[in-house]
């Protein structure tokens, strides 16, 4: 699927903006404050309800107005076409597709899957585990509908059971040992056969990009893997109850990535960390795409900027190869690379707030 159109209201420096993108790819050039994360971000409102940026979407409201509105049609492979819209309004958050108010942002998600490529994703690999369990529930919920159902009764039964280390109520503590256990140990699954079915794809990717050793991605389910979540959350009784919280299980979850059986991180070099990255999330887009799902947007804001001429040109033809859209930001046109090999696109020019179609 592709956005077809996109009009923008109000959306930081972005007053007015009606853009008819490319099936393909986008890029997106302009001066430093011309707008270009702004229309990113409005784009990936329009797809998550929600900022990547801000905590709360009426940061992101033009300072001169109270509402915001991000509308978007999008074309289905089918043909058939979809019409999005999110408005922010009085503290209000409409929802609506194909005029029908919707309120749950997953529907949104679902219409509109969008991956996201920004200087924060760099911490990927670096930075603590939420990032990669996020990472691994986003490929997971994307392939299956019943994956987010799931993965709240497994929140839910850890929320409780958190509650009740705190006030020490260890009678009801069974209830929720053995809900944490059906539903944890449902989410450590899932994650697990999503990682083996991520990692020859990841592996391809990271070949155009890298020349490095044996890789290896693993999951680190969050509790010994030779024993049931129940067992454990039994013998850790006394130590969840001394600290007032539940030391295994899948909230503690991570993935490890391996070169040469060495913890990557630890060794490669940041350029090579980015390329890991960057091999991380297009394989996530490939394996959504073998499996037959709808394509849909792939945001990449100013993280060009970090890579080598040589990677950026590898990274625009591989984006050419796949089925999806792309939006892409940089400061200069010069920084996208060679341009010559990636078929049709458009280049848009921002400059204080207006978007130009070059
Ligand atoms: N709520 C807001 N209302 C109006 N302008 C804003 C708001 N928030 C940020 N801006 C301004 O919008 C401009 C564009 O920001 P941004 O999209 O991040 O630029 P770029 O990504 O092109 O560097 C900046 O000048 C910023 O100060
Ligand atoms: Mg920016």
């Amino acid at each position: 699927m592709s956005l077809q159109k996109l009009d923008i209201y109000h959306v930081r420096n972005l007053t007015q903006v009606s853009l008819i993108p490319a099936k393909k790819i986008n890029l997106i050039y302009g001066a430093n404050a011309s707008g270009k994360s702004s229309l990113l971000e409005a784009i990936y409102l329009l797809g998550r309800a929600n900022s990547f940026r801000a905590k709360q979407i009426k940061n992101v409201i033009h300072f001169a107005y109270d509402d915001l509105t991000v509308s978007g049609q999008v074309l289905f492979s089918t043909g058939h076409v979809s019409q999005l819209g999110i408005q922010h309004k009085q503290g209000q958050l409409q929802i609506r597709i194909d005029q029908e108010k919707k309120h749950s942002r997953s529907d949104l998600a679902y219409a509109l899957p969008l991956q996201l490529i920004h200087p924060k994703s760099y911490q990927l690999l670096d930075a603590g585990s939420q990032l990669r369990r996020e990472f691994m529930d986003w490929g997971v919920f994307n392939q299956h509908q019943d994956f987010l159902q799931q993965w709240r009764q497994f929140k839910k039964a850890l929320s409780q059971r958190n509650a009740l280390l705190k006030t020490k109520r260890t009678k009801e503590l069974h209830v929720w040992n053995h809900e944490l256990q059906q539903y944890g140990t449902i989410v450590a699954n899932y994650r697990k056969q999503y990682l083996i079915e991520l990692t020859p794809i990841f592996l391809k990717i990271a070949k155009l990009f890298l020349q490095v050793g044996k890789i290896n991605l693993s999951l680190v389910q969050g509790w010994d893997c030779e024993s049931n979540l129940l067992e454990i959350l039994q013998t850790d009784l006394e130590k969840d109850l001394r600290y007032g919280f539940t030391h295994s299980g899948p909230h503690r979850a991570d993935f490890l990535l391996t070169i040469d059986s060495r913890k990557a991180k630890d060794f490669v070099s940041r350029g090579q960390l980015k390329l890991l990255m960057l091999a991380l999330k297009l394989a996530q887009v490939q394996h959504l795409l073998e499996n037959g799902f709808q394509s849909g947007c792939i945001l990449i804001d100013d993280a060009v900027a970090e890579l080598d001429l040589s990677s950026r040109t590898k990274l625009l033809e591989f984006l050419a190869t796949l089925d999806v859209q792309v939006f892409i930001t940089a400061t200069e046109k010069n920084e996208f690379g060679d341009l010559n090999q990636i078929g049709d696109y458009k280049m848009f020019y921002v400059e204080q707030g207006v978007i130009t179609e070059i």
